[in-house]
């Protein structure tokens, strides 16, 4: 369609994708058959029936299982070329991507493994799609204080500009980010950018507890924050950019229908807003799709869609001089 092109060709950055919730049901089936694992699927088609999810718990439990079938460097190397190969048709021309180590060390597959395969497609992508990118590492939320600690020790060697920051996601209610506190002040103190999903399930309490006590540069998510009128008020006026996912947020149940998603009020409301795809593979599509989403539904001009993708590389951790160049 003509708004799909239009969409397609704004230059724009990816600041919300976990790595490995862009593993498409052929390459889990692929990476199973060859490291012998076995799925609790037999077809690809039975795979995509399982991706029905009435909450964020429903959703993690299918993707930490998909994971499994990531062994060794080359599978991560897999996993990282076809996500950038398929966002370079789509006008995306920086990705800040995440990934969740702990869900592979878990595993007993090494750190190292799964961090240099990684940094190795995205050099490769750099110079075969033009696309630029930045790692940065999760923790995971329902898991301890002291195993974040020890992956922040075991990351150390990678903060020399190859992972730039840390995250934290899964599991959000009863997790709440003041429970990570020190592990952000420590990441701070080694000058790693930060940011958090808040707000995605859990209450505009924890979108501020992600501000004033972790520091985040930047909000994953943030969808609850305009429940509380004077922090939506002070993150308008800070500046702080907000990665949303609409189809993330539809497929999980955070909002009934899109005629209801945020995104606009929360532009309305001064926000620096921007699109992302979070876990393509799971939800539905990348980049186009999840614009495409809300373009009808919120009724975007395509003076609002140019304005999210100007914010997605204002937003990004690109140097003013990187920055100017796509803008
Ligand atoms: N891990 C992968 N995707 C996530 C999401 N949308 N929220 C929390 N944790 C996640
Ligand atoms: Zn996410």
């Amino acid at each position: 369609s003509d708004l799909e092109k239009f969409i397609t060709a704004l230059p724009k950055a990816e600041l919300h994708l976990h790595l490995e919730g862009s593993l498409e049901p052929e390459l889990m089936m692929e990476l199973a058959t060859k490291n012998n694992i076995e799925l609790p699927y037999q077809t690809i088609d039975e795979i995509r029936k399982a991706y029905d999810f009435s909450n964020l718990q429903d959703f993690l439990d299918i993707y930490y299982q998909g994971m499994n079938v990531l062994q060794g460097e080359e599978d991560f190397y897999a996993l990282t070329m076809a996500y950038l190969e398929k966002v370079s048709g789509e006008g995306v021309v920086h990705a800040e991507v995440f990934y969740d180590p702990q869900g592979h060390t878990s595993r007993g597959v090494p750190f190292a493994e799964v961090t240099n395969g990684i940094l190795r497609a995205l050099d490769d992508g750099r110079e075969k799609y033009g696309v630029s990118s930045e790692l940065i590492m999760s923790f995971l939320r329902h898991l301890s204080e002291e195993e974040a600690f020890a992956t922040l020790r075991e990351a150390e060697p990678w903060f020399d500009g190859r992972i730039i920051g840390v995250g934290l996601d899964s599991s959000e209610l009863g997790h709440p980010p003041s429970k990570f506190q020190r592990v952000f002040a420590a990441a701070r103190e080694m000058d790693l950018l930060l940011v958090a999903h808040a707000g995605e399930e859990g209450p505009a309490a924890y979108v501020r507890e992600a501000v004033e006590l972790l520091k985040v540069d930047r909000l994953d998510h943030g969808n609850r924050t305009l429940e509380d009128t004077a922090l939506t008020e002070t993150l308008a006026q800070s500046g702080m950019t907000f990665t949303v996912c609409p189809l993330s947020n539809l497929k999980l149940c955070g909002v009934p229908d899109m005629k209801e998603h945020p995104l606009r009020r929360m532009m309305d409301a001064g926000l620096k807003v921007t699109v992302n795809s979070d876990d393509p593979a799971y939800f539905g599509g990348y980049m186009t799709a999840n614009f495409l989403s809300v373009a009808q539904p919120l009724d975007l001009s395509k003076e609002d869609i140019a304005q999210l993708c100007r914010n997605s590389i204002a937003g990004s951790f690109l140097t003013e001089e990187e920055k100017s160049v796509h803008i």
